[in-house]
């Protein structure tokens, strides 16, 4: 890959300096939070984030792929019922985590920004959202199934822009201290898993197929460290071998090998993170478990206020998975959106991405989140 702005030195050090001596301004004048939001008490940080459909809001309007959700009946609880990208019927996951640090929603797509090259500069203060639908870790992911979606390390370069004009903006050492303040979200790596159960991988061993996707996050996870993020939010794959789409291919059963490589691909990261927090200077992280997340809400879901979480709310087909929401195409939407785990025969409804969002935000189980929690991590 391209060589990535390796700012690590120079930010550090320009970071404990400007520590220093705001430090010092604040103990002789008093802070006054001047560039520090606060809402409910709670700090928000500011937000980059990368990954797949599951938090993509309307990157791919801009892209030539058919990976796209700009139609009903996504959106059909947004605001406006107007569908804008987002695979869900409201909020999807990234907004969620926005939403529970106090934002109305996920910050607006890097795409949408970059088309007012005037107001880019102010408007990238405000966080900005790279994930792409499709999309996966490896950059072949998603290719052939989708068409033109952005890998992740698109995304990263994507950032790696971002991030210059951040400095052209802030300066070197306020715009460190500001990157390094933000909290990176990442979610991504289901699609990689659907290629290769589509064997559509050129690796057809799954350890080593595991290995390969490990290796590729590792360098693009250190990318983004060497452009100075510091806070990472990562979330692992839920158990995709469950959704409508597979179920229904499987006498409504879930797909056992492919929950396997989520389990697996979930303690590979946890391993992964911990090398990475042992070999870079203030990196810190925070997992969440998707997978045991998902998997309590399909063996308990009353415990959630959940009625039905086998068949897709929008869609085609036996358990509407046999077909994207498409209201067009002929496809069904339910009533009652609140009691469905599954949106689409893909994504969970916007219900299941609160549930998801407050436990990896607030929760208190290092089951589900760990070592410690998003806000904790907003914090640290
Ligand atoms: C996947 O494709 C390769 C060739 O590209 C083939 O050798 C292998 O048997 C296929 N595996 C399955 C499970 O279809
Ligand atoms: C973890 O870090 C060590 C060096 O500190 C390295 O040898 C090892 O391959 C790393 N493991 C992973 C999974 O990246
Ligand atoms: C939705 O369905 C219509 C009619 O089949 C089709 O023309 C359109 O391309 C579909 N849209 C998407 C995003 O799949
Ligand atoms: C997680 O976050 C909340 C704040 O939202 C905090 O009160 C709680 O102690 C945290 N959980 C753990 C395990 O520390
Ligand atoms: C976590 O929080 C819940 C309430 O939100 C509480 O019932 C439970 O005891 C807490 N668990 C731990 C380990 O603190």
């Amino acid at each position: 890959m391209a060589p990535l702005f390796s700012g690590k030195k120079k930010c550090s050090i320009f970071t404990n300096l400007f520590f220093l001596l705001s430090f010092f301004f604040s103990v002789a004048y008093g802070n006054n939070n001047n560039d520090i939001n606060i809402n409910n008490n709670v700090k928000k940080p500011t937000l980059f984030i990368f990954g797949d459909s599951t938090v993509d809001v309307g990157t791919n309007n801009f892209l030539k792929t058919t990976a796209k959700a700009n139609i009903l009946y996504n959106g059909i609880d947004f605001p406006y019922s107007i569908p804008t990208g987002r695979f869900s019927n409201g909020y999807n996951t990234a907004d969620q985590i926005a939403r529970q640090f106090g934002y109305m929603e996920s910050p607006p797509p890097f795409l949408v920004l970059t088309k007012r090259p005037y107001s880019f500069k102010r408007k990238i203060l405000g966080g900005a959202n790279f994930a792409s639908a499709g999309s996966g870790i490896l950059r072949e992911t998603g290719r052939k199934q989708w068409g033109e979606v952005k890998f992740l390390e698109k995304q990263v370069q994507q950032f790696k822009y971002a991030r210059e004009k951040i400095s052209e903006k802030l300066g070197e050492e306020k715009a460190c201290r500001f990157v390094s303040n933000s909290l990176f979200l990442i979610s991504v790596g289901s699609n990689d898993l659907f290629d290769f159960a589509r064997n559509y991988t050129s690796i057809h061993n799954p350890q080593q197929y595991l290995a390969a996707l490990q290796l590729t996050y590792f360098q693009h996870i250190k990318s983004l460290y060497g452009l100075g993020a510091r806070k990472f939010g990562i979330l692992s794959i839920a158990p995709i071998g469950c959704c409508p789409a597979l179920t229904s291919q499987n006498k409504g059963d879930c797909v056992k090998p492919l929950n396997d490589l989520a389990i697996a691909f979930y303690s590979a990261t946890n391993s992964l993170l911990q090398n990475l927090s042992s070999q870079l200077l203030g990196f810190k992280y925070s997992l969440g478990n998707t997978f045991l997340m998902t998997k309590t809400l399909l063996d308990t879901p009353l415990n959630f206020g959940l009625k039905e979480t086998k068949s897709a709310c929008c869609g085609i087909g036996y358990l509407n998975g046999q077909g994207p929401c498409n209201k067009t195409a002929g496809a069904n939407v339910c009533y009652d959106r609140n009691n469905n785990l599954f949106w689409d025969w893909f994504h969970p409804t916007e219900k299941a991405s609160e549930l998801a969002a407050k436990t990896l935000v607030h929760g208190n189980s290092t089951q589900f989140v760990s070592p410690i929690n998003f806000s904790q991590l907003a914090k640290a």
